[in-house]
């Protein structure tokens, strides 16, 4: 049977000050391997059909949007003041209803690990059935601070009681069936009763759950759908569930690479965050972290401490313990550290090795050229072949600007050698150790500046 066509959105709600984690921090901007919580909430709903995606902010609005600059300001709904999860269905009540959505799908912004396919059931449910109130619920051994779901005796649900308003002895005894915070919500039946939610209730907030029993009251259709104990639907509440909910993910995705055929050695220590891909038949040690958009490729490998975020291994390349890469780009077959420092716009090519205390920040280092000890290089292209002596720094603001450095090809610049930026050393040209180089050397040529050595009579 084919399926109606439903015009449906998304709203997350993720206007909360997130008390119970302490912090200033606005809570869906709390990381999970490196991206927001709200990242996640979003990346599991752009997986289903719908047509429109709005998020409630509230506390540390200017932040949470500045982090989600990309989705446009139109995609965020303020809700001034944070009188509850019900009251901020209500302040984006409107932007639904103008959208002409048939329903809307809304999602607790604290809920990370969230899987799409659960989504995609509340969402099929939902329409299969022709619900007008759709709800995920667990059931787990310890209900906590989670809204209890409440069933009549046939198993149909009656309510969603929020913890604090919860008394066992109602209800004969503890119910361990929760509300997760995912719903589904049709906007023409379900939209009327948004105004008759108070805040009649122990926290004194308007509860969009709620709406569960005025449902209920007018005889609509009311589903709660129960995703059994799956710990990826729990809410994150405090640093205690950010970490459980982390570690879920991490040890997820770890499995996942090692079934796919990546090296992971000690990979109990190994984070890899959900936008990083590893090729299988590489190699990582653990401890490690590799955040954001990393790639590592076939045949390379990356040892213990090595820190890495938005930065690409190519084919066959090393990286030797605690070095650390930031938006950097290493080809194929490179040597990287011990204790190398990649910085953004670094970019290691073919052959070329870095080694120990060498930091790179805007600059290439060209195929088979070498920086083996030592040295910064800022704002600087080096050539092929080129050789760095160790200790070799460029030079390259003067407190004001930044200024380029040129090594061309087979260069070779002599240890503890000042390179005072904007300067070119040419190709073939070899810079004695020790100098401080303030004008261009001609290809194949010596550039030296040192003083002469001198010997004197020592005076005792
Ligand atoms: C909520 C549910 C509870 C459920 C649990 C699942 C309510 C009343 N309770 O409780 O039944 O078991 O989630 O994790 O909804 N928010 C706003 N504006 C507000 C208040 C909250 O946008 O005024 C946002 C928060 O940022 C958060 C989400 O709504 O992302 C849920 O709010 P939270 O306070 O965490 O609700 P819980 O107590 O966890
Ligand atoms: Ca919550």
């Amino acid at each position: 049977m084919s399926q109606r066509t439903v015009n449906a959105g998304a709203l997350v709600l993720a206007a909360g000050k997130g008390t119970r984690m302490r912090s200033n921090t606005p809570k869906v901007l709390h990381t999970i391997l490196g991206e927001p919580m709200l990242w996640y909430v979003h990346s599991a709903l752009s997986t289903l059909p719908l047509s429109g995606l709005w998020t409630v902010i509230g506390h540390g609005a200017d932040d949470v949007r500045a982090a989600f600059s990309h989705l446009g300001q139109d995609a965020f709904i303020v809700q001034e003041q944070q009188l509850g999860t019900g009251h901020a269905v209500q302040q984006a009540w409107d932007a639904i209803t103008d959208a002409g959505l048939d329903a809307v799908l809304v999602a607790n912004g604290d809920t990370p690990l969230l899987p799409a396919a659960s989504l995609r059931a509340l969402m099929d449910e939902s329409i299969a059935q022709n619900a007008d109130i759709a709800f995920l619920t667990l059931t787990l051994d310890d209900p906590g601070a989670y809204g209890r779901v409440t069933r009549g005796a046939d198993g149909t649900v009656a309510a969603i009681i929020e913890a604090k308003d919860f008394r066992p002895e109602d209800h004969g005894g503890e119910v361990h069936e929760i509300n997760a915070g995912i719903y589904w919500l049709n906007t023409a039946t379900i939209g009327p009763l948004l105004s008759r939610l108070t805040n009649n209730n122990a926290s004194g907030e308007f509860y969009i759950t709620d709406l569960v029993a005025l449902a209920v009251a007018e005889g609509l259709t009311v589903q709660g759908i129960n995703g059994g104990s799956d710990p990826h639907l729990l809410g994150v509440n405090s640093p205690a569930e950010l970490v459980r909910s982390e570690e879920l993910l991490r040890k997820r995705i770890v499995d996942g690479l090692l079934d796919e055929g990546v090296l992971i050695r000690r990979p109990d220590a190994v984070t890899i965050g959900p936008r990083a891909s590893v090729a299988p038949g590489s190699e990582v040690c653990g401890p490690c972290e590799i955040l954001g958009e990393s790639t590592i490729a076939a045949g390379a490998s990356v040892a213990s401490n090595v820190w890495m975020h938005d930065s690409h291994i190519g084919e066959d390349s090393t990286v030797l313990p605690f070095s650390h890469l930031e938006q950097a780009t290493v080809q194929a077959r490179c040597h990287i550290g011990p204790y190398a420092r990649l910085r953004p716009g670094a970019l290691v090519c073919d052959e070329a090795k870095v080694g120990n205390f060498v930091e790179m920040k805007k600059a290439t280092l060209g195929p088979g050229s070498k920086a083996s000890h030592l040295t910064y290089l800022g704002d600087t292209e080096v050539g092929t072949g080129a050789n760095i002596g160790a200790g070799t720094i460029t030079c390259n603001y003067d407190g004001v600007n930044k200024f380029k450095t040129v090594i061309e090809d087979d260069a070779f610049i002599g240890s503890n050698t000042a390179l005072v930026a904007p300067v070119t050393i040419g190709k073939g040209a070899l810079v004695g150790a020790g100098s401080v180089i303030t004008r261009n050397v001609k290809e194949n040529t010596i550039g030296i500046t040192r003083a002469k050595q001198r010997e004197l009579p020592r005076r005792k």
